[in-house]
């Protein structure tokens, strides 16, 4: 099988390779410009062509809870994001505590078009935060990470063994860093949008308290902690600090977060329902800055579909969560990098080298021999958000109508053509 993008400009994380055609053949890059006959031909003129994306963080829903998602809706909503390889969180039903499960899932989604999977684990059995899996057999069936992400583990002596264990077997711990007593049962961001609606809050202290916690117990255990879905200052300050002094932690943002504040609540609509809540102006100013200045390794996008009727029940009642795979590269682009906040190139990286470092594996190159894992994105095109339009089962998205630019046009998964917007 062999495969040609036409007349792109190629960019990676070691730089802009100017404008070829790319080859790619049997899985893995062949090279530039070499010529002769193809399979599958791909134009690229005119649109940038760069590794494809990956993502530490996604719900998939599956085992169990395929009415939400299931392996074949997301991992094609991970290839119409222009995602290659997308880690599946373990708050399934049955949750994702036993090497079985692992295996299944690893066997079931080399059968799906789409992006690769690369299942995290549980902490916890049944993410009850009480006893630990076996990370061993988990990690020998295919899993990459550990995690109870959805739920705190709010016992500091489990998660000290749990970073104890996985520091032995060099796995990523990653961690839901919200206390949950501070937590307790808010639904949005504590401060004056929440007084005024009358909703109760969950504090930013919420976040820097368990930020704190477990970048302690990364230091103490020398285990490679990866703080998810970072959402406030004061969460993003601790975090800044204890990498500072020498604590093995990494730090991901996601979209909904750098794009999004407390003041959407302010119509009592659940599609912006998602913890940890989204916060103030404030919050969202210190996000971006953390894009820079190195305190943020990487966004992942914390996909976390619901049905419909789900997220059409009261505030109260709707479960956290906003499914963000198919929009997360034109809404950064937009948003940022045409907002003149963020370089393209940063946002690249946040998005390639970033998750890679974070997860250990090799930087994605375009370069011969490297898995052929790419994305072509229309910088210049202009759409605007239709849900209706994604592959994901959650077509409810909390940026309908809005006007994008930058959408990823066709998506290579080791070598093979995954997504290709027809238009
Ligand atoms: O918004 C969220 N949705 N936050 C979580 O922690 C869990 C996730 C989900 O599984 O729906
Ligand atoms: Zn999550």
């Amino acid at each position: 099988m062999r495969l040609a993008l036409r007349g792109g400009r190629l960019l990676d994380g070691a730089g802009d390779r100017g404008t070829h055609d790319l080859y790619v053949k049997d899985g893995v890059i062949e090279g530039l410009g070499l010529g002769g006959p193809v399979d599958v031909d791909v134009d690229a003129e005119g649109k940038l062509v760069t590794p494809a994306f990956l993502d530490l963080h996604v719900h998939l829903r599956d085992p169990g809870q395929e009415v939400k998602e299931d392996l074949a809706s997301g991992l094609a909503a991970a290839a119409a994001g222009g995602y290659g390889t997308v880690v599946s969180m373990a708050n399934t039903d049955p949750v994702v505590d036993d090497p079985g499960i692992v295996a299944d899932l690893v066997a079931r989604a080399a059968r799906v078009e789409g992006a690769r999977l690369r299942p995290a684990a549980a902490i916890s059995r049944g993410l009850r935060g009480e006893e630990l899996t076996d990370f061993a057999a988990l990690k020998a069936a295919g899993a990459v990470m550990v995690t109870d992400d959805g739920v705190p583990v709010a016992d500091s002596r489990l998660f000290r063994s749990a970073c104890e264990y996985a520091a032995e077997l060099g796995l990523v711990v990653q961690t839901h860093s919200e206390d949950p007593t501070l937590r307790d049962g808010g639904v949005m961001h504590e401060g004056a949008v929440s007084q005024r609606l009358g909703l109760p809050g969950n504090p930013d202290a919420a976040e820097a308290v368990m930020v704190f916690r477990d970048g302690e117990v990364a230091r103490l255990t020398g285990a490679r902690v990866h703080i998810a879905h970072v959402s406030s200052r004061r969460g993003l300050e601790v975090a800044r600090w204890l990498k500072a002094s020498g604590a093995p932690i990494t730090v991901e943002v996601t979209p909904h977060h750098l794009t999004l504040t407390d003041e959407s609540l302010c119509g009592f609509d659940p599609v912006y329902k998602v913890a940890p809540p989204l916060r103030t102006t404030d919050d969202v100013a210190a996000l971006r800055a953390g894009l820079t200045d190195g305190s943020v390794d990487a966004i992942g996008t914390d996909h976390a579909p619901h049905t419909l009727a789900e997220k059409q029940q009261d505030m109260l009642t709707a479960p956290f969560g906003i499914a963000n795979l198919e929009v997360a590269f034109p809404l950064l682009y937009t948003r940022l990098v045409l907002g003149g906040a963020l370089p393209l190139e940063r946002l690249l990286w946040l998005l390639q080298d970033g998750p890679a470092r974070v997860m250990g594996w090799p930087a994605p190159r375009l370069e011969p021999g490297a898995p052929a894992d790419v994305t072509v994105l229309d910088l210049g095109s202009e759409r605007a958000v239709d849900g209706a339009r994604f592959r994901t089962k959650a077509k409810h998205t909390p940026w309908q109508g809005e006007a994008l630019r930058g959408w990823p046009v066709a998506t290579v998964v080791a070598g093979r053509l995954v997504h290709r917007d027809e238009g």
